[in-house]
């Protein structure tokens, strides 16, 4: 790879609002498609799909695929592709995601395949959708236990992002949605975290600013750095341990389920520690990332024998380069590390440093 030049990736247009609506409404008027497909899951089929039609008049053929992360696989690919070839899709037939990450990811895979590739535009319906995948091409689906396994990176023609459709959202998703936001403050911008920690996650008025705020902190990420050669991994923060505690919650029934978000919060109060200890992070602004993710997210205990399967996992990371499990921690709120070694020792401070 020495001295090949590295592209910046072009990356989907995200529209919002009415300027979204008007795109949508323009595209699907242009006679450029056959026919428009339209996937929900069970959820956003209910809660989502009469919003959207107030904004799209044409006509389209449903979809829905059951809701949640367990669905994200090739059997649900395999009917949807069924489905599409039965109604008739051709190469020239658009597919509309209407959705979580779950859908976004799973129906821009779809598209992406069927007949060699289709088009797909995304309509995040979840905080998370909005602020974390919708930007960076990522499709694929959960295989043989392991997430994201199979996919391609392929942008859809748009994004369009509506806050209209958080006001069904569960809490606790937005709260998981709301963590990723708080991620893009701690690595890119200490004024946007300290916005985000003085603002209740309840206020819908600014939501949308700060979505927009988000969504162009991860672009420029992402456009930097399409390949994850460097940049990029500053969009880890957090989530080195936040996977481990992740995956070692889902393979443990008996324990609470942890959102995606609700993990990477634990992960990045423990890696602030980290950081304190081999970045040089003040013991203010560590202090400050713990009081401000503990005051939106309840606590979670764990055993010694929780930690040690943790500690397991994470040899397993997909971020580790031999053998050695690498972090993204902060010298300062706003200014990341990336690649940084750490001790074991310092791991177990960190997980003390949580329970305290
Ligand atoms: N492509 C990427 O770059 C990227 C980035 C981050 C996450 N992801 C993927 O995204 C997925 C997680 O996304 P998610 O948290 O949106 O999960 P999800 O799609 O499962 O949505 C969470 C839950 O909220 C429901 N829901 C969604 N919008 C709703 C609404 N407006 N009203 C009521 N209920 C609604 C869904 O039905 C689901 O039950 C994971 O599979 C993850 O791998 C992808
Ligand atoms: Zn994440």
């Amino acid at each position: 790879m020495a001295g090949k030049k590295i592209d910046k990736a072009s990356i989907s247009t995200v529209l919002y609002t009415e300027k979204g609506w008007n795109r949508l409404d323009k595209t699907a008027d242009s006679n450029q498609y056959t026919s428009i497909f339209v996937l929900t899951d069970s959820n956003t089929n209910r809660h989502c799909l009469p919003l959207f039609e107030n904004h799209f008049q044409h006509p389209y053929t449903p979809m829905t695929m059951e809701a949640g992360e367990t669905h994200k696989h090739l059997a649900t690919c395999e009917d949807l592709w069924a489905s599409l070839s039965e109604q008739g899709a051709d190469r020239n037939s658009l597919l509309i995601n209407l959705g979580g990450g779950v859908v976004t990811d799973l129906g821009g895979f779809v598209a992406s395949t069927y007949k060699r590739g289709i088009d797909f535009i995304n309509i995040p319906t979840s905080l998370l959708a909005m602020v974390d995948a919708s930007v960076g091409g990522k499709t694929g689906v959960d295989f043989q236990g392991l997430k994201n396994q199979i996919g391609i990176i392929k942008e859809p023609e748009f994004v369009v992002i509506d806050d209209v459709f958080l006001q069904t959202l569960p809490q606790n998703e937005r709260r998981s949605g709301y963590a990723e936001m708080l991620k893009h403050g701690l690595i890119a911008d200490a004024d946007y975290f300290s916005l985000l920690s003085s603002n209740s996650i309840a206020k819908h008025d600014q939501m949308m600013g700060h979505i927009r705020h988000s969504v162009s902190i991860k672009s420029k990420v992402v456009t930097e750095d399409p390949f994850e050669r460097g940049l990029r991994k500053i969009l880890n923060y957090g989530h080195t341990l936040g996977h481990a505690i992740e995956t070692h919650f889902l393979e443990h029934p008996t324990k609470k389920i942890l959102l995606h978000g609700e993990a990477i919060a634990i992960g990045m109060i423990m890696e602030a520690e980290l950081s304190f200890l081999t970045t040089n992070l003040t013991a203010e602004e560590r202090d400050l990332i713990k009081t401000v993710f503990s005051s939106i997210y309840d606590p979670v205990s764990f055993t010694e024998s929780d930690i040690i399967a943790i500690k397991g996992l994470l040899k397993h990371d997909k971020k580790n380069q031999s053998n050695q499990v690498r972090f993204v921690l902060l010298q300062a709120i706003g200014k990341p590390v990336i690649d940084c070694l750490v001790r074991e020792e310092d791991i177990n401070a960190a997980f003390q440093f949580y329970a305290d």
